[in-house]
């Protein structure tokens, strides 16, 4: 297992479209081990392949608090195939957007069909946080940000504000 950078808004990588897996062997075991480190360190509850700069579409998620055992879920090409239209508002954040946290609405449940690390498919019903979080991350294989949901308005602030940040750096 490796830690890898997760990288943050302007990084035009965020805007791909991620590729499927041709199949489950012993790289995407690999980076999705990567991912699940990755996103354990930051720390994070969902991570998508693209944020450590790998256009394919892998998700990892874990919803497990602190003090609860880990509980891992790796998605390997995943789609929505049923969204609910009842809706609910959580608030996010994202890895890629640090520190900034806004409130979003989207379907309160959906079904996601997937498969697993033994290349198994698998239906898994979504509600609450796993719907939004599951939601959330597959929108980044289609590069679509949580601030995409926003108004333009606060999209345009919060691109502004990064952009500004990451120019400071690249000049410091
Ligand atoms: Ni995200």
């Amino acid at each position: 297992m490796a830690l890898r950078e997760i990288i943050v808004i302007p990084d035009t990588r965020l805007k791909l479209v991620s590729e499927p897996v041709a199949g489950v062997d012993a790289e995407v075991r690999r980076l999705a081990d990567d991912m699940l480190e990755t996103m354990y360190e930051a720390p994070g509850i969902g991570l998508a392949a693209i944020q450590i700069a790998v256009p394919k579409r892998i998700v990892t998620i874990d919803l497990a608090r602190k003090d609860e055992p880990k509980a891992p879920i790796v998605l390997i090409n995943p789609e929505i195939t049923w969204t609910s239209d009842e809706l609910s508002v959580y608030e996010e954040g994202c890895l890629s957007i640090p520190e900034y946290y806004e409130e979003v609405e989207r379907p309160a449940k959906c079904m996601v069909r997937y498969l697993d690390l033994e290349g198994k498919t698998i239906e898994l019903m979504c509600e609450g946080l796993l719907a939004t979080c599951v939601q959330h991350e597959l929108d980044h294989l289609n590069g679509v940000l949580f601030i995409d949901h926003l108004s333009r308005l606060k999209r345009d602030r919060v691109m502004k504000k990064y952009s500004k940040a990451a120019k400071r750096e690249a000049t410091a």
